[in-house]
């Protein structure tokens, strides 16, 4: 078996994108216990604080910086901060509405195709650098299943998440040879506090509605659980995609529910 990789002092930093919640929270804490210094960002200073905190009080090393990913001049003078770092994972987004393509509104297309899309191009062209003059780079994108297939109602996020992977499929066309590795992951569902509120806009009975009688949907410690392998493998092993779904999920619109 391989054993996980340490990562050296000149790719010992970790930016970790929508660390304020669900998955981006838990990869951070896991990165912090394989033995990297995680940047949290997000737009909720508050809680990226005192997440920053809880992994320094566990003996581990954080720091939190405000961020909007959409906000291509903030995320310049953040990447200025960084002469090299070991890995991004382009985590920040989420989805808007289960409204049908005949009805769906645009402006929530927007914001989708800006927050999944364009925040992740925006961080990976500002630390590409960075990424490469560690010298092992890892950029991590944080996809979806709606990246792979479409299902009725989930057209402006599937569509967004279609371009992510594109993205990332691409940018690892275009820098081979370069010692940056590009990695997808991909989840199905992962029952998360808040993914599901914001896709409803607060409605908690209609957020509830998407778990109910599913087994064991994944957790967000399941997903960072995947990013973390994938990230800790030596430098020139790239998992180029890994496609993860809680067992009760056969596809995107097979789910087993007990009721
Ligand atoms: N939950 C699922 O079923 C599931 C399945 C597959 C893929 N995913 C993907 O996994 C990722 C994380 O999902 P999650 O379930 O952990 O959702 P979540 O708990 O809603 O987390 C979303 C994170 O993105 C951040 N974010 C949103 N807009 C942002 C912006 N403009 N700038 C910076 N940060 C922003 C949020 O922080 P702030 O609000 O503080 O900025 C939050 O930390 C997303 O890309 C999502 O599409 C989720």
């Amino acid at each position: 078996m391989t054993a996980p990789a340490t990562p050296s002092a000149a790719s010992r930093i970790a930016v970790v994108t929508g660390a304020s919640s669900g998955i981006g929270a838990a990869t951070a804490r896991q990165l912090a216990a394989a033995g990297y210094r995680v940047v949290l960002t997000a737009r909720r200073k508050d809680r990226i604080e005192a997440l920053a905190e809880e992994i320094d009080a566990a003996g581990h090393s954080a720091a939190a910086y405000a961020l909007d990913v959409t906000d291509r001049a903030a995320v310049d003078e953040f990447a200025t901060a960084f002469r090299t770092i070991g890995v991004l994972v382009n985590n920040a987004g989420g989805a808007l509405g289960t409204d049908p393509v005949a009805t769906g509104d645009p402006q929530d297309w927007r914001t989708m195709y800006e927050t999944n899309v364009i925040g992740t191009l925006n961080l990976t062209q500002a630390l590409l650098p960075a990424l490469t003059a560690s010298g092992d780079g890892t950029v991590v994108v944080v996809s979806s299943t709606a990246g792979h297939g479409t299902y009725e109602g989930g057209a402006g996020y599937v569509a967004a998440k279609h371009a992510e992977h594109v993205l990332a499929e691409t940018l690892r066309l275009e820098i081979v040879g370069q010692p940056v590795r590009v990695i997808e992951i991909a989840p199905g569902m992962v029952k998360t506090e808040e993914f599901s509120l914001t896709r409803f806009r607060g409605d908690e009975e209609r957020a509830a509605k998407v778990y109910e009688g599913v087994a064991e949907p994944l957790s967000a410690d399941d997903v960072a659980d995947t990013i973390t392998w994938a990230v800790t493998r030596p430098s020139h092993v790239n998992v180029d995609l890994l496609v993860v779904r809680p067992r009760a999920q056969a596809s995107n619109t097979k789910v087993h529910r007990e009721l």
